[in-house]
This record gives structure tokens, C-alpha cells and sequence, in this order.
């Protein structure tokens, strides 16, 4: 089965697009054919992280208004001819896209592609109900403060408690968290939670862990994909997806023992 991913978070701006366009690129130079999903209705960005964004012409709701063809709706990146996007409406508003409709696109596009990367708006609205019935992978991103990881920890249990209620022969949703924008020094200087701390306290297995680096605002700059970028943020990108491949690849450690304020850890 065409694995669907959806990059998710509770609190917003915490870096689900440019992890979204990294993994859909990271996945399309291995050689696989991926469509890379715009599900921010209204606040779109894809199309220019991509540099994509004189290429779109019609959207996924000109498809579901019959206005377009899926095939005038899908972006093949000429950069990287195994990448195609579909952005969502600039203008609609999210409750405007149907469930039966959305259903049927998604299953249209696992026929197609090998992969299906959505990126998803932040919280726990009409959008991420959509995608909760369509995705076998959840990556819920967040970053390593108490109200991000508060609401990182809602949308874990959202996560959990819609996917094992899916019928069919899916089964539950597979979980992964990112934690984003770590600063070994603020971690040192209990500014910041150790990412592993945050992980245990959500539950939720750790694909892997971004520093903060001036090499994202720099790769965003140049509409190039941290993924391709250089240095320590390109091999954690690399090694996040290896790691949602399912390849085995050792987290390093950034461990500190301490406790989170105010949230008592599971054990
Ligand atoms: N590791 C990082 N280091 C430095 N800056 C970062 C890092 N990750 C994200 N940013 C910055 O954070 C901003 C938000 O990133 P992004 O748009 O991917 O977040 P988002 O979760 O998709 O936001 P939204 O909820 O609005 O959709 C970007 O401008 C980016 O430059
Ligand atoms: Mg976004």
C-alpha cells in the first residue's frame, strides 16, 4: 500500500512545510515518484519554498469544482522530475474541501505515486480530521517548549484515538515525532527540554531532532530545501527519513535527564 504521510503539529510555525518539502524531495533523488500535498487552504506556501509558484495554474479545489483536471493540477518540479505538487486554494477556506472528495484524491494519487506527502495546516481542525482517515504515518513536529509540546501531546493522543478506530485494513496510524529548533546551549542551560525528554513525555517514538541553524532561513532564501542544503540540518533531514524508511539509523544522543514542568513522565 502507497504510504500517505502527513506532517502535523498542535502549535503552529514549528517547521511542519519545510520538513514536508524535505521529505518529499529527499524521497523523489532516491528515485521514488512523490507527490507532495499543500493542505494549508488559504495559507499555501509550498509552491514558493519550491519555487514553484508562477507553474500553478489551478488547485485542488478547482479539481474538486470541476474547474481543472487533476493532470492541470499536479506541478511536476522540472528540477526534479519525480516530485509533484498540488497545492491547495489561496482563497477557499478549509471546511470548503469535501471529505468524500478528498478521500477519493488521496486514493487517486496512491495509484499513482509511491509516496503521498501532505502537508498538514497546524491543530486539530477540519483538515486534520480529513487526513486523519487517509494517512498511514503521522509526523507530529513540534519544538521543545511547554506550550508547543502541550499541544504536541493533544494531537498524539487525537492521533492515537482516531487511528485505531479506522476500519479497513490500514491499521492505526504509525507515529513519529520531530522536535525542531533545538540549541545544545539552551538545552544545557534548561532553557529547552533534552529532545529525548520531550519524545518520552509525549510518548511518541523520535525520528529525529533539528538544531536551530541559520542554514534553514538561508535555504528558504535561496527556494532550496534543507535537504539539499550543507552541513549538520542536511544530515539530520537525511537521517530522518532513513529513519521513516525504516531504515535503522542510531539517534544520537542529546539526552538530559530532567523532568518536564508541570507534566509528570510516563514511564
Ligand atoms: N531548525 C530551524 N532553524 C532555524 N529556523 C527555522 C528552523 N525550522 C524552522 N525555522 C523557521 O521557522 C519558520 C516556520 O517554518 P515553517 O513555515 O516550516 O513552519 P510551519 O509549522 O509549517 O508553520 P505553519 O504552522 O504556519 O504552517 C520558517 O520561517 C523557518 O525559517
Ligand atoms: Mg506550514
Amino acid at each position: 500500500m502507497t504510504p500517505v504521510w502527513a506532517v502535523v503539529s498542535g502549535k503552529g510555525g514549528v517547521g511542519k512545510s519545510i520538513i514536508a518539502v524535505s521529505l518529499a524531495v529527499g524521497l523523489a533523488s532516491r528515485g521514488h515518484r512523490v507527490v507532495l500535498m499543500d493542505m494549508d487552504t488559504g495559507l499555501r506556501n509550498l509552491d514558493l519554498m519550491l519555487g514553484l509558484e508562477n507553474r500553478v495554474l489551478f488547485d485542488l479545489v478547482d479539481v474538486m469544482d470541476e474547474h481543472a483536471t487533476l493532470e492541470q493540477a499536479l506541478v511536476v518540479d522540472k528540477q526534479r522530475p519525480n516530485l509533484s505538487l498540488l497545492s491547495t486554494s489561496q482563497i477557499a477556506v478549509p471546511s470548503a474541501i469535501a471529505a468524500t472528495f478528498f478521500k477519493r484524491l488521496v486514493n487517486m494519487l496512491r495509484t499513482r505515486f509511491a509516496y503521498v506527502i501532505i502537508d498538514c495546516p497546524s491543530g486539530v481542525g477540519h483538515t486534520f480530521t480529513l487526513c486523519m482517515d487517509v494517512i498511514t504515518d503521522a509526523i507530529v513536529v513540534t519544538t521543545s517548549d511547554d506550550i508547543a509540546i502541550r499541544d504536541a501531546d493533544r494531537v498524539v493522543g487525537m492521533i492515537r484515538s482516531r487511528g485505531a478506530e479506522r476500519p479497513g485494513e490500514e491499521g492505526p496510524t504509525r507515529l513519529h515525532l520531530i522536535i525542531n529548533r533545538i540549541r545544545p546551549d539552551w538545552v544545557a542551560r534548561r532553557m529547552q527540554y533534552p529532545p529525548e525528554v520531550v519524545a518520552r513525555t509525549i510518548d511518541a517514538p523520535l525520528a529525529g531532532a533539528l538544531l536551530e541553524d541559520d542554514e534553514v532561513p538561508r535555504c528558504l532564501i535561496a527556494r532550496r530545501p534543507i535537504i539539499e542544503g550543507d552541513g549538520k540540518t542536511w544530515e539530520t533531514m537525511d537521517a530522518i527519513l532513513r529513519r521513516l524508511m525504516g531504515e535503522n539509523i542510531p539517534l544520537p544522543s542529546m539526552m538530559g535527564e530532567r523532568r518536564l514542568f508541570g507534566k509528570r513522565r510516563r514511564q
